[in-house]
């Protein structure tokens, strides 16, 4: 059985936090932020199940599903409510889902890591599966540093993936970690974002490239055809070297990051609904997933989109 997306859904708090708010208490500016991130506001507030279970029901809706048509939640998070249970119980208590619910945390990769195994469920028999990468970053950065403050928010976005006969919309995956990196960006439980920024930068757009290019490889693909490049919404930077390196030009890649700051595992589903709500996305086009993150994780993904949006 092979796996097709159905449904997708966002959800972001209703606070905007401004760069100008930012300098209003840090020793940064508009300027800086701007030039060396491309960030210019974020969202902030709300909980990781709240935020969830709200992209959640908004992607079911689109899918025209209810709750209790989902076999399986996979939640990708780096910021759950609780240590235990896994906050997927909260949402999966929410949308009235009957079937297995746990988190999943590969940093920033985790959506695409989540992609890959969803597929993988499907394939051992699963009829439908609700992926959600939900974040509350905010909780974890301490806003007196200005190193991560002007980085992080909150966010979440979801899709459904449905069994379909045949092989379904899943062309290359490269999931991978290099765990002897782990300590470039960490947070304790109970403490703030610690972060090398200058070498997980550097890191980040190599591990993009050579992913995103293993994926390619498998799917059998160039990146000329690539209709649309979906990449986690760290760092402009980050973004135009890498499509540089692999030859994808920003008018096929989504950004959102202007708008939402680094949202972790919500932020590819932020890029990918959005580039749908722009119309910038057709049944049949090739769409190439590709993030990094704490660990450090990569995951990428290649796509048949199969829906009509
Ligand atoms: N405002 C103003 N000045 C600043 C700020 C700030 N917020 N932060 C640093 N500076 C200063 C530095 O002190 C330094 O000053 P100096 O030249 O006098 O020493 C100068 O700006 C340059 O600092 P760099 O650290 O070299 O700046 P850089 O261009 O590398 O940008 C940044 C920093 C934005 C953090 C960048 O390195 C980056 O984006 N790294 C990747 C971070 C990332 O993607 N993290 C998420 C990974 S995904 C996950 O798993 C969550």
């Amino acid at each position: 059985m092979g796996a097709v997306i159905v449904g997708w859904g966002t959800a972001l708090p209703d606070r905007i936090v401004t760069n100008a708010d930012l300098e209003a208490v840090l020793d940064t500016s508009d300027e800086w932020i701007t030039e060396r991130t491309g960030i210019k506001e974020r969202r902030v507030g709300g909980t990781t199940a709240g935020l969830a279970v709200a992209a959640g029901a908004r992607a079911l809706e689109r899918a025209g599903l209810h709750g209790s048509d989902i076999d399986q939640v996979l939640l990708a998070t780096t910021t759950p409510d609780r240590m235990i249970p896994s906050t997927a119980s909260d949402v999966q208590h929410a949308l009235g889902i009957e079937g297995g619910a746990l988190d999943l945390n590969a940093a920033c990769s985790g959506f695409v890591y989540g992609l890959v195994h969803a597929h993988g469920l499907i394939a051992l028999g699963a009829r439908r599966v609700l992926l959600i990468g939900s974040e509350t970053l905010s909780r974890v950065t301490d806003w007196h540093d200005r190193n991560t403050a002007i980085l992080f928010a909150d966010g979440a976005g979801a899709v459904v993936l449905e069994a379909t006969a045949g092989t379904g919309q899943l062309l290359g995956w490269d999931l991978g970690s290099d765990g002897s990196a782990r300590d470039l960006l960490y947070a304790d439980i109970g403490g703030y974002l610690q972060m090398d920024g200058r070498e997980v930068f550097r890191r980040a757009v190599r591990a993009t490239v050579d992913s995103a290019r293993r994926s390619l490889e498998r799917a059998g693909i160039r990146p000329s055809d690539v209709a649309l490049a979906v990449p986690h919404q760290a760092n402009i930077r980050i973004i135009d070297a890498a499509c540089q390196r692999l030859g994808i030009p920003m008018e096929r890649t989504a950004t959102v990051l202007h708008a939402t700051g680094n949202t972790s595992s919500a932020s590819i589903p932020l890029a990918l609904v959005d580039a749908i709500e722009r119309g910038r996305l057709h049944r049949g086009d090739l769409v190439l997933l590709v993030g990094f993150g704490a660990g450090m994780s990569w995951a990428s993904a290649v796509i048949r989109w199969e829906a009509d949006t």
